[in-house]
Order: structure tokens, then sequence, then C-alpha cells
């Protein structure tokens, strides 16, 4: 079979720049596998951050030909193997050296949501339907690539008033558990900025998790935020029962 040419970003936070390499392209190969290749003939010092290379760890996170993608789900049966394959670090975050880039904000951004509170004299029984769907949500493997095309951390860098899909989706796996007792709309308003979404879906489309990122976390999410500080009668509700989640 051909070779196929990728040209690789190399460098660090202090700069780089593309660099070619020839890889001889085998039946069934995915990025990863390039990477691997390149890695064991040619530079073997080149950075890449993977582990399971079954697209379930969520590390090996790139933008080839300028799409963000899980190398090790990405076939190079489906790129166009007549032209150089670019491959560069995602780049909302910095970049550490070569392909890997330093996603280490999303834990703190994670550190703010407070853990699954069970409701008080539950029996603990909900529905199949209840636990499919925050079952969604508990799919996310932390890839990032939500995070990495979502234009108010890639392009504004908003990363001080704004949490990102990822946390919206760890959120509403915990807001729409039906035992769950806590209330993290404010944080949602507050701190992880969901005001500032403005539901593009770009995040959606990237997720290899295909989570409904969007209509299933976010928008609902917003609607509650809506709810919980600007529906009057609601407020009273919430004053008369003491329902905070109504
Ligand atoms: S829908 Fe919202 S969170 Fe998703 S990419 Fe667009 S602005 Fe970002
Ligand atoms: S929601 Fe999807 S795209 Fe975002 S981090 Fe989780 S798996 Fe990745
Ligand atoms: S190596 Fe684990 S998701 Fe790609």
């Amino acid at each position: 079979m051909p070779d196929a040419s990728f040209q690789v970003w190399r460098g660090d936070a202090s700069g780089g720049s593309l660099k070619n390499y020839q890889v001889p392209i085998e039946e069934g190969m995915v990025v990863l596998d390039a990477m691997h290749w390149i890695q064991g003939h040619l530079a073997p010092d080149l950075a890449v951050r993977w582990n399971c290379k079954a697209a379930k760890c969520g590390s090996c996170s790139a933008e080839v030909n300028g799409k963000p993608s899980l190398m090790c789900k990405t076939r190079l049966a489906r790129l166009d193997t007549t032209k150089p394959i670019t491959w560069k670090p995602i780049k909302a975050f910095p970049i550490l050296k070569d392909i890997v880039a330093d996603v280490k904000w999303n834990y703190e951004v994670n550190k703010k949501i407070p853990a699954f509170k069970p409701r008080e004299g539950t029996d603990w029984k909900y529905t199949q339907a209840e636990a499919d769907r925050v079952q969604e949500f508990r799919k996310c493997i932390e890839c990032f690539l939500c995070q990495n095309v979502c234009h108010v951390l890639r392009d504004h860098g908003q990363m001080e008033k704004f949490g990102g899909p990822r946390f919206f989706v760890r959120v509403a796996g915990l807001e729409m558990h039906p035992l769950d007792d806590g209330d993290r709309t404010a944080l949602l308003k507050d701190q992880l900025g969901i005001g500032l979404c403005n539901i593009t879906k770009c995040c959606t489309e990237v997720c290899p998790e295909d989570i409904h990122i969007t209509d299933n976390a976010i928008i609902p999410l917003k609607e509650r935020v809506v709810d919980r500080f600007y529906d009057p009668i609601l407020r009273i509700w919430r004053a008369l029962t003491g329902n905070k989640k109504s």
C-alpha cells in the first residue's frame, strides 16, 4: 500500500511548526497507529497522550485535518491519504509538548461542582426511564473535544466565566437524577456561566459518545436557571412549599 504523508505539529509552549513524516499505510490503521509508527521509526521523542486505544479513556484528543477527533477512532481509510494529513494538538488549551495539550483547567472546574446529594428518607426506587435519562450523561469519557470546539473557550478564552459543555453534562447528570437533592442552579448561572452558551451545538457535533449535549443537557439546565431566578410565580411557589427543585 502507498505511504501517507503526515504533517505533525512539533514544539512546546514557546513555539513550534509542522514537520513532515511519511508513514506506510496498512489496512485497518487508525491515526494513533500512524503516531506509533512515527514514534517507533522516525521520532521517538514525539509526545502524544493515549491510553486505551478503544475510544474509552478520552486521552488521545487531537485535531486531524482541522477536525477535533479521537486519534484511536479516526480511520485512515476515511481520510484522503493522497494529500498530507495535518495533525495538531487541541487548540483551546495550552500546549505542553507536540500533540499533548494541558487540560488541567478542566479538573479545576470539576472541583466546583457539588457531588450527588441523596434525598433524605428516600426508598431508592426510580423508573427505568429516569435511569436512562441520566445514563446518557454518565457516558462522558472526558475527552474535552466539546470544550475544544466551544467558541466561548476556544475563541474568546472565557475560562474565568464559563465552565463549558463537558461540565454542563456533568451537572445535568446530577440535577436530573431523581434522587438528588442538590441545587446547582446558582453555580450554573454565576460560576459556570451557562448564559454565555448560545446553543450553536458545535459541542454536540464532536462528541464521540453521541451525547446530545445541547438538547438534553444545556437547554434543560438553562430552563432551570430561568425558572429558578427569573420566574416570579415559581419563586413564590418554592417559598410556600420549600421545594427547591420545582
Ligand atoms: S452549544 Fe453552547 S456549550 Fe456547546 S459549543 Fe455552542 S456555545 Fe459552546
Ligand atoms: S461530553 Fe462528549 S465531547 Fe464532551 S468531554 Fe464528554 S465525551 Fe468528550
Ligand atoms: S486512546 Fe483512549 S480514547 Fe483514544
